[in-house]
């Protein structure tokens, strides 16, 4: 697997988000997964608890994966974004709610270095945001199930969420989901273009992470490929 190799051909891909406090916690639950994954995603809790050097330590156990800094950027974007890529990040993370000089900022950054941008969808996205993310370049857009839906045991994903996802796909975008992604759900996805699938706790917090991701990648791999 390589930093740019995996998402080019536009196979399906698993991004493994590691949401634990610690770079050793972050280096085991790697130890037995990461041969499975093709993104590894340092998460924001790990990104604020050990800071930059949770990037640079996960960079140099894993220099062949493609990595991104969960740093969910809303402000000083060109100056987070360099914090990370100076770390080693491939890609970093914007919100949906940053500052509207703060995309076109990380864009810039992203685009000078090679690297990529992911834009987070949350609550009170609109199309607009997507038109002035798809206008400076970026691609990458994650879908979020609503916390509420999954608390109350509803695994199904709404309407509205993969008719966002087809109609992302239709601009040009590549379309991450994620939220309590079980693996049972993803054969869901075959119709559906979604492109990388984020899982955290399905997979660090099992009680056999290997078994766990490899279900996962199972399931992912048994998708058709999305059409581009
Ligand atoms: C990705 C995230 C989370 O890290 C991701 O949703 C993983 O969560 P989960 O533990 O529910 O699989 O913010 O952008």
């Amino acid at each position: 697997m390589s930093a740019t190799a995996p998402l080019a051909v536009r196979r399906r891909s698993l991004q493994i988000a590691l949401d634990v406090r610690t770079v050793p916690e972050a280096l085991a639950a790697l130890e037995s997964t990461a041969d499975d994954v093709d993104v590894i995603e340092v998460g924001t809790i790990l990104c604020l608890s050990a800071g930059m050097e949770a990037v640079r330590c996960l960079r140099a156990a894993y220099p062949l994966h493609t990595i991104l800094a969960d740093v969910r950027i809303a402000e000083a974007g060109s100056l987070i974004a360099n914090l990370a890529f100076d770390a080693g990040a491939d890609w970093v993370s914007v919100v949906s709610g940053a500052a509207p000089a703060t995309v076109p900022a990380v864009a810039q950054v992203a685009a000078a270095r090679g690297k990529e941008v992911q834009v987070e969808l949350s609550d009170g996205w609109d199309w607009d945001l997507v038109s002035r993310c798809r206008e400076v370049g970026i691609a990458q857009f994650i879908v979020h199930r609503s916390r509420d839906a999954e608390a109350s045991g509803n695994l199904a994903w709404s309407a509205a969420d993969l008719d966002a996802i087809a109609e992302l796909h239709r601009r040009g975008g590549r379309v991450s989901v994620t939220g309590g992604l079980k693996p049972e759900e993803i054969r869901a996805f075959s119709e559906i273009p979604a492109e990388i699938f984020i899982a955290g706790r399905g997979i660090y917090g099992a009680e056999d992470p290997a078994a766990a991701v490899h279900t996962y990648r199972t399931a992912i791999d048994s998708l058709p490929a999305v059409d581009r």
